[in-house]
């Protein structure tokens, strides 16, 4: 007799499939071999973007036709504009990004099948992103979208076309980071959301829609803002000393803590709290990082569960007067050119996911009649 298949909850510890894109190595998170400490100091969110996407980071000349093709696909179809327009102003903004996502699907401007021209889609989809995100945010200001500048780095060209001026260096480096951190994370729930639609042999608009929506939840993408709006119910380090112990001893869950796959810190949250520190620092926002330190640091001594990527990050957007509800968006705004490159894998595996389920409903059983049932 066969061994009955063992049973993960979660999948938790499965191995899924196999990947030549990201992985996370002895607590070390690599791009394509590449370590993201070395990535987040020596490239920039495009540079990144192409080495999910082809393999290798990109020479100068790529580089600028990469730059080129993401300008070129900015512009969003007057479809998507009138429609952000139309929706409730109170709609959540991921469930607005998933809506747009879908719309701005029936424009694909991609002729044609094949890797090639879905490497072009997600260049066009990483782009559209971003102005959809921008554009809302202005509408609920009551401002009119500003289309993309050429010239401008991504990350400085998103801030662009959310506030209609040139964001400073500063600004835009920190943002720039915080995309490169979050562009890819292996087999993560949304990836593996997006590989499952792929399997299937859908499209990747279908696939990077399905993403989103595993992404929203707070246990995910959604943590970065759910850590924003822990950190402002208090007004200092004492309130926050005080909540967290309260928090803990009922074992609550800290918004921005904890990690499936690090057990001993996340690499992400190191180096972005770093920048957060000297963003802080030059804004003179001192009180922000004792709320900080004061939820950290019983996290980290006694409980020995370290910050994720998305607890700096919800600080870091928050100090750029960026509004609570665009922070996972922004995820998406990154994590897109991971999820794209894991979709282009997944099409060459071609192998459809179809796990088993241990079955704990009713007995086979007889349908009554109608009349016959309570
Ligand atoms: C990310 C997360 C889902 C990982 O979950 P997981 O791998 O199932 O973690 P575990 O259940 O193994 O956690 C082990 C213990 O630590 C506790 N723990 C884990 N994360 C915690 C957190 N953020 N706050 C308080 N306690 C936490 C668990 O409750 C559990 O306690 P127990 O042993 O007394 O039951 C979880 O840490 C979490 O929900 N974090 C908050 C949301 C978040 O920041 N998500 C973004 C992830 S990048």
């Amino acid at each position: 007799m066969s061994e009955a298949p063992s049973y993960s909850p979660g999948l938790a510890g499965v191995i899924a499939g196999r990947t030549t894109i990201g992985c996370v190595d002895q607590g070390e998170l690599l791009y394509r071999g590449y370590p993201i400490q070395e990535l987040a100091q020596k490239t920039c969110f495009e540079e990144v973007a192409y080495l999910l996407l082809h393999g290798e980071l990109p020479n100068e000349l790529q580089l600028a036709v990469a730059r080129k093709t993401l300008y070129k696909f900015a512009t969003l179809p007057d479809a998507v504009l009138s429609a952000l327009r139309t929706l409730p102003k109170e709609a959540n903004m991921m469930d607005v990004l998933r809506s747009m996502v879908s719309l701005t699907g029936h424009f694909d401007p991609v002729r044609g099948d094949g890797e090639e021209a879905d490497r072009q889609r997600a260049y066009w989809l990483t782009a559209q992103i971003s102005s959809i995100i921008a554009a809302r945010f202005r509408l609920l200001k009551g401002l009119e979208p500003v289309p993309a500048k050429d010239g401008l780095g991504h990350a400085a060209n998103l801030l662009y076309m959310c506030h209609g001026a040139e964001p400073t260096e500063l600004e835009a480096g920190i943002v720039d980071l915080t995309l490169v951190l979050y562009a890819e994370h292996d087999f993560n729930a949304s990836t593996f959301a997006a590989r499952v639609i792929t399997s299937t042999r859908s499209d990747i608009v279908s696939a990077v829609v399905g993403g989103i929506g595993a992404l929203k939840g707070p246990l995910h993408g959604g943590a970065n803002e759910a850590a924003m709006d822990m950190l402002q119910r208090f007004t200092s380090g004492e309130e926050a000393a005080t909540w967290v112990r309260e928090a803990l001893s009922k074992k609550q869950l800290i918004m921005g803590f904890g990690h499936r796959v690090y057990r001993n810190g996340d690499h992400r949250a190191r180096i972005l709290e770093e920048k957060l520190r000297e963003l802080a620092k030059q804004l003179g926002a001192d009180v922000w990082m004792e709320i900080y330190d004061a939820i950290k640091k019983p996290m980290v001594e006694e409980k020995k569960i370290f910050p994720n990527v998305d607890y700096p990050c919800g600080l870091v957007y928050y100090l750029l007067n960026l509004p609570i509800d665009v922070y996972t968006p922004l995820f998406v705004a990154a994590r897109i050119t991971g999820w794209s490159a894991h979709i282009l894998e997944q099409k060459v595996d071609d192998r459809i996911f179809r796990p088993l389920s241990i079955y704990e409903g009713p007995k086979m059983r007889s349908v009554p009649a109608l009349k016959d049932r309570p």
